[in-house]
């Protein structure tokens, strides 16, 4: 029977700050250690032009974006890291799938929304297909599991629609609906100044998310500063109920330190939050810190990660150029 396939991405906007880390990339690293899985990572630079970018950064952005991947446990012996634009058949496979996608559902993508905001007329095309170009990069491999985060949830709906569309119209089994696998420590994490908006790359203040590449003085800084109420810890979760921020500091600790909340709110209850964010500044530096010190490694000798990089874009299309073909001959082409 054929193996268990995952592949996830993330892009390179900016730095990868917790939300990515704890949300998604904690939980590529435990899948390395399931044998029935085979796994491919990518960093998906195709993406990330579909937001204002600066063309002098993307490629260092990139190789970043594979260090943070490999400085947080991704070996590339066990699991391929590519770059997305290497593999063209993503774009290709893209194509196909855009005839089949339909404008109604595409509008209803929330992160379309949240990203093309009032000026929806003068948005993208390319923001606009984002989801269909994320479904193509899962489809051509037919990657069975799709490790994200909670936000990512309605994009694999689709692609799990789009796979199901092609194959009821041409009356093929070619691909495979892939699960989504939303099991990181902390699938949603909120940001620091504001517990109803999501922990992202692209809000404006620097103050609403921790960076991997963040320094332990940073870290506590932002700790330091982040929005809190003026309640102690309670002893139980409930204790926590519309308490968003508190909530959020909660889930961060118990996540940076493979603890329960409950557990962490046994520890610390009745805790004013000017004791509890020095602890929580301590187990996330702690966390950190190895992270982002070999992350400085392997940057200041790249060829490590442009090898690993390299190898498993050659695998990759290996295995997408045939999906592509498939997909090519189903429809009819001349190939
Ligand atoms: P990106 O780069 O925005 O996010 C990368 C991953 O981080 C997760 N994430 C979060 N998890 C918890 N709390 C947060 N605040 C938070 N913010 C981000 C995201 O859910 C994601 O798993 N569209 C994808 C990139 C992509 C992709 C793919 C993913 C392109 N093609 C194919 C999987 C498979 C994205 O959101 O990237």
């Amino acid at each position: 029977m054929a193996k268990n396939r995952i592949l996830s991405g993330m892009q390179p906007t900016s730095q990868l700050h917790l939300g990515n880390y704890l949300g998604a990339l904690k939980n590529w690293v435990n899948f390395q250690e399931k044998d029935d899985f085979e796994r491919l990572f990518c960093v998906v630079d195709l993406h990330a032009i579909t937001v204002d970018y600066n063309p002098a950064q993307l490629a260092q952005a990139t190789r970043e974006i594979a260090a943070a991947y490999m400085a947080s446990g991704i070996d590339p012996k066990k699991s391929s890291l590519f770059v997305q634009s290497h593999v063209p058949e993503h774009s290709q496979l893209m194509w196909l799938l855009a005839t089949m996608a339909q404008m109604g559902k595409l509008e209803r993508m929330t992160q379309f929304k949240d990203k093309a905001g009032k000026n929806k007329e003068r948005a993208g095309l390319g923001l606009f297909a984002y989801p269909v170009l994320m479904a193509a990069d899962i489809l051509v491999y037919n990657a069975t599991h799709v490790p994200v985060g909670e936000d990512q949830k309605q994009h694999l709906e689709l692609t799990r629609d789009l796979a199901a569309t092609f194959n009821t119209r041409y009356d093929v089994e070619l691909f495979v609906q892939p699960e989504p696998v939303i099991a990181g420590p902390a699938p949603r994490v909120m940001s620091l100044r504001d517990g109803t908006q999501k922990m992202s790359k692209s809000a404006d203040s620097d103050m609403t998310r921790i960076n991997l590449t963040d320094d332990a003085d940073t870290i506590a800084k932002k700790i330091k500063k982040a929005k809190t109420d003026a309640d102690p810890l309670p002893e139980t979760l409930d204790g926590l109920e519309g308490r968003a921020e508190a909530l959020n500091l909660v889930t961060l600790y118990a996540a940076l330190s493979d603890m329960s909340k409950e557990d962490v709110l046994k520890q610390h209850a009745g805790q004013q939050f000017g004791a509890f964010k020095p602890a929580l500044t301590e187990v996330a530096v702690a966390h950190l810190a190895p992270i982002t010190s070999r992350m400085n490694e392997l940057l200041s000798d790249p060829a490590q990660i442009d090898n690993a990089l390299r190898d498993g874009a050659e695998h990759a299309r290996s295995i997408a150029s045939k999906t592509l073909a498939e997909a090519q001959k189903t429809m009819g082409f001349f190939v």
